[in-house]
């Protein structure tokens, strides 16, 4: 899988920090903090940034690579990633 390699450059190549945090705001205005599924959450931007608006985060890409990169940024291990392919979610709960 391509996101494997592209894993340890894709922040370098892609991160904006201001388009995450437009997301973040356009997230926070739809939906207040609750038990939050993202799928294909790739290198965790998003994912770091709602776990610190106080979203319960449940994140997950079919990249092992991308979830590392991602885990790497959750230094105190409160969101829960999972590498799995998000066209098969039967093994999970329920999210709001
Ligand atoms: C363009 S990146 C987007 C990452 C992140 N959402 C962001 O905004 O930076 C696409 C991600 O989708 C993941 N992906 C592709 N197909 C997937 C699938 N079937 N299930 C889960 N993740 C998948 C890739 O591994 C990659 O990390």
């Amino acid at each position: 899988m391509i996101y494997n390699t592209l894993a340890h450059y894709y922040d370098a190549l892609v991160k904006d920090e201001e388009a995450s945090r437009e997301w973040v705001s356009w997230i926070e205005s739809e939906l207040a903090p609750c038990d939050c599924l993202e799928l294909a959450c790739g290198s965790g931007e998003i994912t770091e940034m709602l776990a610190q608006k106080g979203y319960t985060m449940t994140a997950l890409d079919l990249s092992e690579e991308m979830v590392k990169q991602a885990k790497s940024k959750n230094l105190e291990g409160s969101i829960e990633f999972l590498c799995q392919d998000m066209r098969h979610l039967n093994n999970l709960g329920s999210y709001s």
